[in-house]
């Protein structure tokens, strides 16, 4: 499904302000993330971490979270946001959610920080051969 430039500075605006509102007193290490739905709205969400460190919840499922709380039923596209040497890429954990909701292998997933976008992929990139709701036998 065609994404627009539009939609994609959207999606970088509304993650960027999203990373200010990140709540990483222990990693220190903001994230933003934004995701297009299927009915183009825009969903955002931070990092949220906890003294219980494995409680931590990335930008990315906070994001989803949101999406699905909306009513969302698909992902277009989605933005991470992040300061550091090289893109910030979604980690693996986050490439699996995204992926239940994405709707197909050749969703955009960009990597910016607060100038630039610093890595353009697909979903199907960054989690190749996925595993999905489709290997599971239909109840
Ligand atoms: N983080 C995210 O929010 N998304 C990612 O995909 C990578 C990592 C967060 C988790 C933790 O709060 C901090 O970045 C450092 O790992």
């Amino acid at each position: 499904m065609a994404v627009s430039q539009t939609q994609m500075t959207q999606l970088i605006d509304a993650a960027r302000a999203a990373r200010e509102r990140a709540y990483a007193p222990y990693s220190k290490f903001a994230v933003g993330a934004a995701l297009l739905d299927e009915q183009g709205r825009v969903h955002a969400g931070c990092n949220i971490e906890n003294a219980a460190y494995p409680q931590g919840q990335c930008a990315e499922a906070s994001a989803l979270a949101h999406l699905v709380l909306a009513g969302g039923m698909r992902v277009l596209a989605a933005v991470v946001v992040g300061v550091a040497d090289g893109p910030v890429t979604p980690c693996g954990g986050c490439r699996q959610k995204l992926r239940e909701f994405a709707h197909d292998d050749d969703m955009p997933v960009w990597c910016a920080d607060l100038r630039e976008v610093r890595g353009r992929y697909t979903l199907g990139e960054l989690l190749p051969a996925s595993f999905g709701p489709a290997h599971l036998p239909s109840p």
